[in-house]
């Protein structure tokens, strides 16, 4: 691989090894960005590090390490539920500051049939709170479902990501990291606009019960 397009391949950290760790790992390696996977349980873990290893392109590699340990990336991913999210950034806030932290968390309640964020917030602004004022939280994928995204796309189209957040060059590096892996990226506006991002997520879950698509739907802006 040229050097040139190598430098432009980035490493990023994931926290977590769940259902949206796993797909979007297999975009980013499989768009030649590597992946470092932090969770509390390393061994099970290595399983996926192995199939990601086979789907890795362009000497992208992946590799699992204890939760706890040093943030090296300049993009962390929270792929945890959102009840997780204070906990762990608050052991964490100080190696995220000047940091992109994404943010896919969909704060559903227990009951599936409603938000625990207040109206007038979202989970990622909630988040931007808890951190320092240099991190620049990014929100993205949390309107696509996790097998969708590991497939690249639905019924031959490539899955929409949108993104929102303050920054835009914060907002460039995900929107790359998205194309990288084969999937489409949409502006969605500042941060605020997470508030109805996490709607429409919620939105897209419930029409699984009334359309029985199974988590298998997306959805698209055309054009
Ligand atoms: N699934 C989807 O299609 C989808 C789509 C868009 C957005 N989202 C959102 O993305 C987030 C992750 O969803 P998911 O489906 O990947 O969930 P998941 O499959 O249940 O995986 C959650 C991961 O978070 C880890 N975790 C849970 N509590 C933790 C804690 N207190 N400290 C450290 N790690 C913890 C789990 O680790 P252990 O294995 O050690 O328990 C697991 O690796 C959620 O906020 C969800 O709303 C999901």
């Amino acid at each position: 691989m040229a050097t040139q397009e190598k430098q432009n391949k980035m490493n990023v950290t994931i926290i977590g090894t769940g259902n949206v760790a796993r797909s979007l790992s297999t975009r980013l390696v499989s768009g030649g960005n590597s992946v470092t996977l932090l969770t509390r349980n390393v061994e099970p873990a290595g399983e996926l590090v192995s199939s990601l290893q086979q789907v890795a392109q362009a000497g992208a590699t992946a590799r699992v390490a204890p939760l706890g340990g040093a943030i090296e990336d300049d993009v962390v991913v929270l792929a945890v539920p959102y009840s997780a999210v204070e906990e762990i950034v608050a052991e964490y806030r100080e190696h995220l500051g000047g940091k992109i932290v994404v943010d896919p968390t969909n704060p559903l309640n227990a009951t599936y049939d409603g938000l625990v964020t207040p109206a007038d917030s979202s989970a990622a602004e909630e988040i931007a709170r808890l951190l320092p004022e240099s991190t620049r939280v990014v929100k993205a994928f949390n309107t696509a479902f996790a097998s969708t995204v590991a497939a690249g796309a639905v019924e031959g189209r490539p899955i929409d990501i949108l993104i929102a957040g303050d920054d835009a060059e914060a907002k460039a590096t995900v929107g790359k990291l998205v194309e990288d892996g084969g999937l489409r990226p949409i502006d969605a506006g500042p941060l605020t606009r997470a508030r109805q991002l996490e709607g429409l997520a919620f939105l897209h879950i419930q029409l699984q019960f009334t359309r029985g698509t199974n988590f298998g739907s997306m959805l698209k802006l055309i054009p």
